[in-house]
């Protein structure tokens, strides 16, 4: 069977509109989409919402809406976020849809097969924020430190699963890179947890009805984790066997904070399902706002909408990206912004298109690739080389960097070789050379940039090619 690219976004909580922190996640797996479906690969990118558990429910009584209500109204805004950012999803799975529920079942009816479920009692602090169940070495005063806020004491019969019985095997997966966790140090952190020992985690509530109903004692839910991580399954179909026309993922992008999920109780579940592992967890840092996780909680979030409104769509892509390493968590730095752009976009990439576009309709020159500077020409190639390389490792803040170095020195080489007087100097055949240079190592420029900003580097190339001048970026005041 020919196997998919098949990389997934974590399902976001249908609780709260978009921010800016799904955006760099959405979009950074849209990235690494296109860049594969540019490589002539077939790609399956699912992203989604997870609508069950005690945090949605809550929301929508608040609001005074029915759960299935409020879910709907928050998937529809996540679509349309989606769409305005030129995500290129393949499906937008959510958990309340009667293909997943069935998924969900036959998933937990193989664990159940594999002797991994048993009843206890259970008695724990749960934080409905982070639907977790936490200890009291976990909390800050007596709070989560997560959501500042009490957790609850819940007491009541629950399935448990046997993790226990796989950390050994989910270890050994890990050091061996047979479930490679990039960046390293992740890995070592989930190795760190797995050392410290884990207990068993239940897979059930009781007193939770908005859930999926457990099938072995339907007056119990599945734990909305449980159910939330199969959407990776129920998004390409399973349990119909063409789900490993897709499956293994090849990638799941997540952020740092729900690493323990999706490298260890993910795993766990599909050891004892007998379903193969994914093949790669890429675990991004987090945005902070002065030091703090951006969350509704918070509230500190923001909203891409007026990111979007301000730059346009790719541009806005383009500073999601560029904030600093998704190796590292770290601050947004939103009142930085407008310099950015400018500085990169409308001063960097758009003033050298618009250069070299100008030059080349101006002195009438046809650019022939076969007669380029051949210092500039390796330069191009160790940076477009570079590129390559970090899109592969799914660096893309370190990608648009060497895109970004690849524009300074296209336009110094403008300033070091001045056309213009060259061109006064009537030197035709230099002439040619300097401008042929510039226009390769230009196209090359924007053939990286269309991963990330599909319309500007689209409506670049035609530009380049049309001998049009174009104002790509236009400057903000
Ligand atoms: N519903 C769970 C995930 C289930 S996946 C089986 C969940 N949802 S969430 O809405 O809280 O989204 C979490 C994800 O959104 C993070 O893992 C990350 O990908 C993204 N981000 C949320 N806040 C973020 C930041 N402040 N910064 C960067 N990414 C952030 O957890």
């Amino acid at each position: 069977m020919n196997k998919a690219f098949y990389i997934t976004t974590p399902i976001y909580y249908a609780t709260a509109r978009p921010h800016l922190g799904h955006a760099f996640t959405t979009v950074t797996a849209d990235v690494i989409a296109r860049y594969h479906r540019q490589k002539k690969e077939k790609v399956f990118l699912l992203t989604g919402t997870d609508e069950h558990g005690a945090k949605v429910a809550a929301c929508a009584a608040q609001e005074k809406v029915e759960p299935q209500a409020f879910v709907d109204t928050m998937a529809a805004e996540y679509q349309a976020i989606w769409k305005t950012l030129d995500i290129k999803y393949d499906n937008f799975i959510r958990t309340t849809l009667p293909e997943h529920i069935a998924a969900v079942q036959e998933l937990l009816r193989r664990v159940e097969k594999s002797g991994d479920i048993y009843k206890a009692d259970y008695e724990g602090l749960y934080c409905v924020g982070c639907e977790k169940f936490l200890t009291e070495k976990d909390l800050v005063e007596g709070k989560c430190p997560d959501h500042k806020t009490s957790p609850k004491p819940v007491k009541e019969k629950n399935y448990f699963f046997k993790l226990s019985r796989y950390t050994a095997e989910i270890a050994k997966k890990i050091k061996s890179g047979e479930l490679e966790i990039s960046p390293k140090e992740r890995a070592n952190e989930v190795l760190g947890i797995l050392d410290a020992g884990l207990s068993d985690f239940s897979l059930s509530r009781e007193k939770l009805s908005w859930g999926i109903p457990l099938e072995l004692d339907t007056k119990q839910t599945v734990y909305v984790w449980v159910d939330a991580l199969i959407n990776y399954l129920s998004g390409i179909g399973f349990p119909d066997e063409n789900y490993k026309k897709y499956w293994p993922a090849d990638v799941q992008v997540i952020g740092a904070e729900i690493s323990k999920f999706h490298a260890i109780f993910w795993p766990a579940l599909l050891l004892s399902a007998g379903v193969a592992l994914p093949k790669k967890l890429f675990v991004h840092g987090l945005f902070t706002v002065n030091g703090e996780k951006m969350s509704k909680s918070r509230g500190n979030i923001i909203d891409p909408r007026a990111l979007i409104k301000r730059y346009g769509v790719d541009a806005t892509r383009f500073l999601l990206l560029s904030q600093f390493s998704a190796e590292r968590h770290g601050n947004v730095a939103a009142d930085l912004f407008d310099k950015q752009y400018n500085d990169t976009l409308a001063n960097g990439f758009g003033n050298l298109l618009a250069r070299v576009t100008k030059m080349l309709s101006q002195y009438e020159v046809k650019p022939d690739a076969s007669h380029i500077d051949p210092v500039i020409a390796a330069s191009v190639k160790e940076k477009s080389d570079a590129y390559h390389a970090h899109l592969e490792k799914f660096q893309l803040f370190e990608a648009l960097q060497t895109t970004i170095a690849l524009c300074q020195r296209l336009n110094q080489y403008v300033e070091e070789k001045k056309p213009w007087a060259i061109k006064k100097a009537g030197d035709e055949k230099s002439l040619q050379q300097v401008l042929s240079t510039l226009a390769t190592g230009t196209q090359t420029l924007f053939e990286l940039l269309i991963p990330f900003m599909p319309t500007k580097s689209a409506e670049a190339l035609k530009g380049l090619q049309d001998g049009q001048v174009i104002a790509l970026f236009p400057r903000i005041t």
